[in-house]
């Protein structure tokens, strides 16, 4: 069990996900739990994931203004999660708050305070479509700032792509988390993901946490494709 590897439950039932963490077995110890997946289950698709004694990270990439998104983080904490996603782009003020209410929900409800990270620039950007929406601002120079912004005002990591991964170890120092999706073993599909790279270079650029969605839930054998991925990511340690 390589606790970092984070498998992507993107699947739209409860029963879907049961099967496929059963599937999984003791292959997989962490686990990502988006959108999909909380807004048909919520709640009940934490508590399966902590009766089998796995880890999660909960994916709700919140973006609003920062009362609002700090109330969220408060209710969120009870749950009792690993980690928790907000955007970056929501500024400072956003971020401060989020990490502010996690650490009085998670003092006032006993539990461990989850870990904030902030999403830089969506692995399915590639150039052109950057450019669409931020102008002619180079993707890497951009997620590199947001980093910078979300871990002066309290993340405790960032998502970004295995492209920018070095770059932002550079500027953020050894103990800040950088989770990478966009992960593809040698020959795996893309899917809708651009700024893509193999398990060991994700690693090798300074990424702390692989997430992984497709590669191994549409895999014929998931177990078989969780295991293929360890073994990779064993040789970078
Ligand atoms: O199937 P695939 O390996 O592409 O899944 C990647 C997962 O990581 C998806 O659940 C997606 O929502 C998530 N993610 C991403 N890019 C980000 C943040 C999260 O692909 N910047």
């Amino acid at each position: 069990m390589d606790e970092r590897l984070i498998v992507a439950l993107d699947v739209p039932t409860l029963p879907q996900a049961e099967a496929l963490t059963e599937r999984l077995g003791d292959a997989v110890s962490f686990y990502k739990v988006g959108m999909e997946l909380y807004y048909r289950s919520g709640a009940a698709a934490i508590a399966m994931l902590a009766a089998r004694e796995k880890r999660i990270f909960l994916d709700l990439k919140l973006y609003d203004i920062p009362n609002t998104v700090a109330r969220s983080v408060r209710v969120l904490t009870e749950l009792g999660v690993d980690l928790l996603t907000i955007h970056a782009q929501g500024g400072r003020a956003m971020i401060a708050a989020a990490r502010a209410a996690a650490e009085e929900a998670a003092a006032a409800c006993g539990r461990p305070r989850p870990q904030l990270l902030a999403v830089t620039c969506l692995t399915s950007f590639d150039a052109a479509t950057w450019d669409e929406v931020a102008g002619p601002v180079p993707i890497a120079e951009r997620a590199v700032r947001l980093a910078e912004v979300a871990r002066a005002a309290g993340a405790d990591g960032v998502i970004a792509s295995p492209e920018e991964a070095a770059a932002i170890r550079r500027t953020a120092g050894a103990d800040f988390l950088i989770v990478t999706p966009g992960v593809r073993p040698a020959g795996a599909s893309r899917g809708d993901q651009q700024r893509v790279a193999t398990p060991r270079a994700a690693l090798a650029a300074g990424a702390t946490h692989l997430v992984v969605g497709r590669p191994i839930t549409e895999a014929d054998d998931p177990r078989a494709a969780a295991l293929a991925i360890v073994r990779e990511m064993e040789a970078v340690k």
